[in-house]
């Protein structure tokens, strides 16, 4: 969901006061990046001279776009360590995290009993290509948690889990179009690859190149939180929708919340006309509360997608539903979808040992309390240095816009003043606070963070408000 600020030219940019844009690397040549902030001075030597290498070596010097930073301009600071709700570059610098891995990492990095339980699995061998116990222990822990899921399939990534949930539902319901939201993002299969803004009944058009246009003209989309849009296509498509597709609550575009009836409406839609719901819960599953957004908003979809918290940190997806829905998947069923690593005992461990530990009583309690008060300091201290700027929680997940809202959809979150966000970002950075480099990416908080942490946040803040 990346949007540039500004071409980055090889300039140090300057995008208003202070905060200056690190500028990207051209060669090997070693650059101090120093982010002009009186008493913090961000010394970022090694990383530069790391993603100078890296970009030698991988595309864009990264293995997934948004970590490159293109959307904030510089160039990605390069990790050495994660602890707790701590992360440290090659350079030293440390950082309160709010990425948290994009999300995994709600009980804290690098958790000790995590890490002593894969420890134990390990030395039983890393993957065995055949079942083993601990996949029905996690199974059972996700088929008692969340409430639409009574079997489950566990993949690789949220893309794998997206991609056999969209077979499926194709394949048990009969149909081939899906209806998506635009800035809602389900990985990156072909299929759901396509282009924001599109209106209400129009076809989707490829948003890569190499995706062909057949993959995707299948794919409806229409505004989040667009009732009437919806009703729309399925008028103009009767007994032709396999599926609605969402985001419960949406990450992948900031962080925008479902109106009140918005959830309630869909259910009922789908099911006067035959196509399932399918809930995208990678990012909100366990998140929002132990049963994900469907126990916390109280609609049950007829498949769930998951990943991120489910693998603690390892490699995992998975989706789930229905037992009649789910019994179409091979071998059960027709439907095939296979995968050489699913289920390996590692993912499956870090994935049980981190449901434990949310399990526990009041972590979500806890988790909503520092959210807020992170999100409510961060939003008045905002407003007032005078910036236009809305924001937002449920539970450990956040989001803050430079615009004055409400947000309800995409084009509403592409009103935010982008380059705005990167000065803040960057100062943030200086002042040793790691949010995620993006306008369009939501916040994660952790059982790791404390209230101390949020408050340091917090100051931090202000000081940068007063300063972009
Ligand atoms: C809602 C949602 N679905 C699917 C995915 C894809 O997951 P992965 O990156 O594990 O392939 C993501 C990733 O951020 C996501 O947020």
């Amino acid at each position: 969901m990346a949007v540039s600020v500004s071409a980055i030219a090889g300039v140090r940019l300057n995008l208003g006061n202070g905060y200056p844009i690190p500028s990207p690397t051209r060669s090997r040549t070693v650059v101090t990046m120093a982010v002009s902030v009186a008493d913090n001075k961000l010394t970022l030597t090694k990383s530069e001279e790391a993603f100078a290498a890296a970009k030698e070596l991988m595309p864009g010097g990264v293995n997934s776009p948004v970590r490159a930073f293109k959307s904030v301009g510089g160039q990605p600071i390069v990790i050495d360590s994660a602890k707790g709700c701590r992360m440290r570059d090659i350079d030293g610098n440390e950082y309160i995290d709010y990425v948290g891995s994009w999300g995994p990492a709600i009980i804290g990095h690098a958790d000790q009993q995590v890490l002593a339980a894969l420890n134990d699995t390990m030395k039983k061998g890393t993957s065995f290509g055949a079942p083993c116990l601990l996949e029905n222990t996690l199974a059972q822990l996700v088929i008692d948690a969340v409430p639409s899921v009574e079997m489950v399939r566990f993949v690789n990534s949220g893309t794998e889990a997206c991609m056999g949930a969209l077979r499926l539902v194709r394949a048990y319901t009969g149909r081939e179009k899906i209806i998506k939201f635009e800035g809602c993002y389900h990985g990156h299969a072909d299929p759901f690859l396509v282009k924001a803004g599109s209106g209400v009944a129009t076809l989707g058009l490829p948003d890569s190149p190499g995706v062909p246009k057949a993959a995707t003209y299948e794919t409806l989309t229409v505004p989040y939180n667009d009732t009437v849009a919806v009703q729309k296509l399925f008028e103009a498509n009767k007994g032709e929708i396999a599926a609605v597709f969402l985001e419960p609550v949406v990450g992948n575009a900031g962080f925008i919340v479902p109106k009140p009836d918005f959830h309630s409406f869909l259910r009922q839609i789908t099911k006067d006309n035959g196509a399932l719901l399918v809930f995208d819960e990678v990012m909100t599953g366990f998140r929002l509360s132990y049963g994900g957004a469907q126990e916390y908003f109280g609609i049950t979809p007829d498949v769930t997608t998951l990943g991120k918290i489910i693998g603690g940190g390892l490699p995992v997806g998975a989706y789930g539903g229905r037992r009649d829905i789910m019994e179409k998947v091979a071998p059960a069923g027709p439907v095939y979808q296979a995968g050489t690593l699913s289920g390996n005992p590692l993912a499956m461990t870090a994935g049980i040992e981190t449901l434990k530990r949310i399990k526990e009583p009041g972590t979500y309690d806890y988790l909503d309390k520092i959210t807020g008060e992170l999100v409510h300091g961060i939003v008045e201290a905002g407003k007032k240095a005078g910036h236009a700027i809305c924001g937002g929680h449920i539970s450990a997940m956040f989001g803050f816009f430079f615009t004055e809202g409400p947000v309800y959809n995409f084009e509403d979150a592409k009103k935010s003043d982008t380059a705005k966000f990167a000065r803040f970002f960057w100062g943030m950075l200086a002042e040793g606070v790691y949010f995620a480099p993006s306008q369009f990416e939501a916040g994660f908080t952790s059982l790791a963070h404390t209230s101390d942490d949020i408050k340091k946040t917090i100051a931090a803040a202000e000081k940068v408000f007063r300063e972009i």
